[in-house]
């Protein structure tokens, strides 16, 4: 069936606001509220044999396996190596094959490196998981573990659903292998299941947050750099806002470790030089904050993307604020996806950019 663009300008903004529903979607595939249990397909391999996972993808999709080692490690205790594909594939990785588990994502299923990756996991005798959007795909077909993100057809080339579909998919699957391990009480996981059962509740207040963006855009748009800095989990979703700007506004963009900003990128800091800064309230907040701190006494202009109790916190002396709803950590990146992927459309509308199109990209690269 064709599909159309309905009301929206661009693929990208309506496949943006497609992802309450999409994730939602996703989610009643790993989630049953009838017994408040997390459950995948079942694997022909036992998921409490699994002692180390190496997780292996490209692009957006690499952003989405780093937030899951975080979470792999925090809930299910883990032991986690990550990688981007064409690394991984031609560096000497060492893979155990007893109890190893080699996660591929992908929103294709076809990208030449994460194939080539997979293939090389299963020769050194990895059980295979994969999370992927095209079911019909090679990724799809070579999977022990088939773990579908169902997010539907994405277009615009700067994927957006299929970042929050993956995660959607990778809690299920982190709460899982928590249980099988032994880490989750069923307790624990009644509250994983209500939690991610409000994801897209609280997707859709990010999305609240659109005109703020879109005011905020035209004072992004004069840069010639942005940085976006966050720690944990927050950290891929910085990279993932910076990857996002340069993709389809052209703005040269770096994502970084809140942390790691004194040791560089904090020379270039001027009021020229934006500074996007991801810190919901929590255990990391007043940490990122006196890394923003640094940022402002050397003039530089922060936007905070945070909670009310964070903004309240901290929000004064920042060129803006969005305030995003309070929520689990496991959810969380799906929600702080969403205001970084506004800001970078908005701000390639105003340049006038091919949106869905950006130059020298291409949605799917069959090529190593
Ligand atoms: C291309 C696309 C990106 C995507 C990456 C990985 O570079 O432009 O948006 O994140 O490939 O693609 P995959 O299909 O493997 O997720």
């Amino acid at each position: 069936a064709m599909i159309d663009k309905g009301n929206h300008r661009h693929f990208m903004l309506k496949e943006i606001y497609e992802q309450p529903v999409v994730v939602a979607q996703t989610l009643r595939s790993y989630v049953r509220r009838i017994d408040d249990q997390v459950s995948l397909p079942i694997p022909d391999f036992d998921l409490s044999a699994i002692r180390r996972v190496t997780i292996v993808a490209c692009g957006t999709s690499f952003y989405a396996g780093m937030v899951a080692k975080y979470w792999f490690e925090q809930f299910a205790r883990m032991p986690v190596d990550l990688d981007v594909a064409s690394e991984f594939r031609y560096r000497a990785p060492v893979m155990e094959p007893e109890g190893g588990l080699a996660l591929f994502i992908s929103q294709s299923g076809e990208t030449a490196d994460t194939l080539a990756a997979l293939r090389h996991a299963r020769a050194e005798g990895q059980k295979i998981a994969v999370v992927v959007n095209v079911p019909t795909s090679s990724m799809a077909r070579e999977a022990d573990l088939l773990l579908p993100s169902h997010a539907g057809p994405e277009i615009g080339v700067a994927s957006t659903k299929a970042f929050t579909c993956q995660l959607a998919v990778l809690a299920a699957l982190v709460a899982n292998v928590a249980r099988a391990k032994g880490r989750l009480t069923p307790e624990e996981e009644k509250d994983i299941v209500r939690h991610l059962s409000e994801a897209p509740s609280a997707i859709n207040q990010a999305l609240a947050q659109d005109e703020a963006v879109q005011a905020l855009a035209p004072l992004i748009v004069p840069a010639r750099d942005v940085l976006y800095l966050g720690r944990g989990t927050d950290y891929p979703l910085a990279l993932e806002g910076a990857l996002k700007l340069k993709e389809i506004s052209y703005i040269h963009a770096e994502g970084y470790a809140a942390g790691e900003m004194k040791h560089g990128p904090i020379a270039l800091i001027d009021e020229a030089v934006p500074v996007i800064v991801i810190a919901p309230s929590g255990p990391l907040f007043e940490k990122t904050v006196s890394n923003m701190q640094e940022v402002q006494a050397r003039g530089g202009k922060v936007v905070l993307i945070s909670d009310e109790d964070g903004i309240a916190a901290a929000g004064e002396g920042c060129l803006a604020t969005l305030a995003l709803p309070k929520v689990h950590p496991l959810i969380a990146p799906m929600v702080y996806a969403v205001p970084v992927q506004l800001l970078a459309y908005h701000v390639a509308v105003i340049k006038g950019t091919d949106v869905d199109q950006p130059r020298n990209l291409a949605k799917s690269v069959t090529v190593e």
